[in-house]
């Protein structure tokens, strides 16, 4: 075929296509939009505060205050979205009220937190991130809506997506650690798993990019703590991830509970009006967290509730989480013309439009259907890939004379330590509607792998949160009598989260005094950690023979483990946060500014007089059973314009005897720039697969807008001058070369 000819048969049908999905879309927001019109012209203010209310049901409790009567807030029409409620049967008796029992109507909106999967638990998020497996975590969040919406759900409050610096802070557990390219790359997957291309799809749901903005860095790491920083540092590293999930046309955004600037979030119009409306183009709705409008009054910021509703519906907050504040002074404060009507029905609209686009107007009960949720909830399917996602999770911090993996026919096993047979904790904090009884132990998983093969001396040693030393006997017993010990050790699931903040990051109890006790017996000690945040484990290092990080791993834990310690699976694993020496470390994190007085034997240098400033383990670290060379960096230029595009090549080869995975990582640095800049930035990263042997070219490209960053003048730009330009293995183990950006 004639070669234009064939490109005008090849573009004409998908400009054809496009112009009709178009055409269709333009149709289909017209007719939505006179729906919406015409329902809120029969609308009362009342019934329109009730819109902008979502109070919690009694089925779970996510916060300190709980409101009674919400069963009659519902029949009433003073509610239009209720959380903490699930189950199809449930969801559909309040839906009935709902839409019976009200003048208008209007179906409720059900949103609960679906954090790590509903009833099949994934690993927690800072777990799941250190996978670097976008597919992975996109498919994760996929099962986690599926499952969720069978059970009567349209909205989940994730990704939570602050970057943070700091582990002393319980919520780290949820978050996706220090980096905000990282954190950027997984809330996009996870949107796009949660949402799907088509809200009205029944196994898809809104999702919620939380805690806008900065609530990862509170002070002193202490939950709900005061937030200072920079302009400049908070559109550099704290606000990159909630940008870009507006590309991913994220349904809703939750204001923070701190203050920033000296403005509490969920008061700030610098926030809510002028970065995320004005600047970004957010067109969903926000909504508060719990209670947070009533909660500026102790910040100092409000006089009273009232005060409080006035500046939080002014700043442009559409819906109260918990607060009964528009529930009870939105009205008056109409009739004082402290808030405009055209304000509050801009937030209603934003609320209707998403029950419009969920099709609850068309069949309010159609996520309520107890048929799917035997179809759908915990397959077989489900845990297969949960299995496979948390072994992907999991991170080899150290493997002495490659102690791990273990052989097929290892005699007998010390399984010491209180995670070793603990179902709770496997499943972490906020883990929905998830059945912890359902959750395999570690000393289980080996039994399903092990069967009779293996003697399994399993013992608790000692517990978490007492300081009992009754059980060291028993766990030195075991140790002498086995092969192989194994000491699986954590932190209880409450001790991540929120209201979960440590002064110590320690390992908790005795923990470590077993474990000394335990590595005097002179075997080699393989430690298997569970739990929400990096611990300081500079002991644990220096004497363990093995560390296996595996966070809490959710349902399948003691199977992903066990073929993890046997070799079934090679860890890939890679950290998403670096782990301080000490807790006086902290804040520490491998995207820091350089000092005028970099570290030094010189006595007049930036460094501790007791500790080096170096992490136990940096950002990006996981080892593997086999080995992986790098070669040397390829650039396709070394000065590109403006306007160009850089290429940086390396080869990588599986130089071991094993199948493996590995996470490349990109990193830069611009020596010199208006304002000083980071020592490394990660800038890419991709995750390939090599069989013993094999070599594999990774390839990045990169623009300006990589390169740019927000200046003196908050304004996003590159600068011309010199950069390295770094990829390796982790943050610190990589090769290095240059180039410069021209003018
Ligand atoms: C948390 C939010 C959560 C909300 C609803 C709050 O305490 O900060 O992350 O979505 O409760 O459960």
């Amino acid at each position: 075929m004639h070669k234009k000819l064939y490109r005008l048969t090849y573009i004409l049908p998908v400009v054809l296509i496009l112009a009709f999905t178009s055409e269709k879309q333009d149709a289909e927001t017209s007719e939505m939009n006179r729906f919406i019109d015409k329902l809120m012209e029969e609308m009362t203010l009342e019934e329109k505060i009730g819109q902008l209310t979502l109070f919690t049901s009694d089925m779970d409790h996510t916060g300190p205050f709980m409101r009674e009567h919400y069963l009659d807030d519902i029949q009433s029409g003073r509610v239009g979205a209720i959380f903490n409620a699930y189950t199809a049967e449930y969801t559909r008796e309040l839906q009935r009220m709902a839409v019976e029992e009200t003048r208008l109507g209007i179906p409720l909106l059900f949103g609960y937190d679906v954090i790590h999967g509903h009833r099949t638990i994934f690993p927690i998020p800072l777990g799941e991130t250190a996978t670097w497996d976008m597919e992975a975590i996109q498919e994760s969040a996929r099962i986690a809506a599926l499952e969720a919406t069978a059970e009567g759900l349209h909205w989940t409050f994730s990704p939570m997506i602050d970057v943070t610096r700091d582990p002393r802070w319980g919520r780290i557990a949820e978050s996706s650690g220090e980096d905000p390219f990282l954190t950027a790359q997984v809330a996009r997957a996870k949107v796009r798993g949660y949402q799907g291309d088509n809200l009205k799809d029944l196994h898809t749901m809104l999702a919620t990019a939380k805690h806008f903005a900065a609530y990862g860095a509170p002070q002193a790491g202490r939950d709900y703590h005061t937030v200072d920083m920079s302009e400049l540092v908070l559109r550099n590293k704290f606000l990159p991830p909630f940008k870009a999930i507006i590309e991913e046309d994220i349904a809703t955004f939750m204001t923070a509970f701190n203050d920033m600037f000296g403005v509490p979030a969920t008061g700030s119009e610098y926030l809510l009006k002028q970065v995320l409306r004005e600047e970004w183009g957010f067109e969903g709705f926000v909504v508060t967290d719990y209670t947070s409008i009533n909660e500026m009054v102790p910040h100092g910021f409000a006089r009273d509730n009232k005060h409080a509703g006035e500046l939080a519906m002014n700043a442009g907050v559409d819906m109260d989480m918990q607060g009964a504040v528009y529930n009870d002074y939105l009205a008056e404060l109409v009739a004082e013309g402290k808030v405009s009507e055209r304000t509050i029905d801009q937030a209603v609209r934003r609320i209707l439009i998403m029950k419009y686009k969920l099709g609850l107007f068309e069949d309010p009960y159609r996520y309520s259907d107890p048929q799917r949720k035997a179809e759908l909830v915990m397959t077989e399917e489900n845990l297969e890939f949960a299995r496979d996602f948390s072994r992907k999770s999991i991170v080899l911090l150290k493997n002495d004379d490659n102690v791990l993996p273990l052989s097929d026919d290892v005699r007998s096993i010390a399984l010491i330590g209180p995670m070793g047979d603990n179902q709770r904790d496997l499943i972490g904090s906020w883990s929905a509607a998830g059945d912890y009884t359902r959750s395999v132990t570690l000393r289980q998983g080996i039994i399903n792998r092990q069967g009779d093969r293996t003697r399994i001396n399993y013992t608790l040693g000692t517990t978490v949160l007492e300081e009992d030393r009754s059980g060291f006997p028993a766990a030195l017993r075991a140790a002498a009598q086995s092969d192989v010990v194994i000491m699986a050790l954590g932190e209880h699931y409450w001790q991540s989260g929120e209201a979960a903040s440590r002064s110590s990051i320690d390992l908790p109890g005795l923990q470590e005094e077993l474990f000394d006790e335990i590595v005097k017996l002179g075997k080699p000690v393989i430690v298997v950690l569970m739990k929400g945040r990096p611990l300081t484990l500079e002991n644990v290092d220096e004497k363990a023979s093995a560390i296996l990080e595996t966070w809490y791993l959710g349902t399948t834990t003691g199977d992903a483990i066990t073929d993890v310690l046997f070799g079934d699976y090679n860890p890939s694993g890679k950290l998403p946060v670096t782990y301080p020496r000490n807790v006086g470390q902290i804040p520490i994190f491998y995207n820091a500014r350089n000092t005028g007085r970099p570290e030094s034997d010189s006595k007049f240098t930036s460094k501790y007089l007791d500790v080096s400033n170096s992490p136990l383990y940096p950002f990006g670290y996981g080892l593997s059973y086999t080995n992986f060379d790098y070669s040397d960096i390829r650039l396709n230029t070394s000065e590109i314009p403006m306007n160009g595009t850089l290429t940086a090549s390396v080869t990588i080869t599986n130089t071991g005897d094993r199948f493996g995975e590995e996470v490349v990582q990109l990193y830069t640095r611009q020596l010199v720039g208006s304002i000083t800049r980071p020592l490394k930035e990660l800038k890419g990263f991709e995750k390939i697969a090599l069989e013993p042997g094999e070599s594999k070219e990774v390839t990045f490209e990169l623009t300006w807008k990589d390169l740019a960053f927000y200046n003196a003048k908050n304004l996003f730009r590159a600068e011309p001058g010199e950069f390295h330009l770094f990829i390796g293995t982790s943050s610190e183990d990589v090769k290095q070369t240059t180039f410069t950006l021209l003018e």
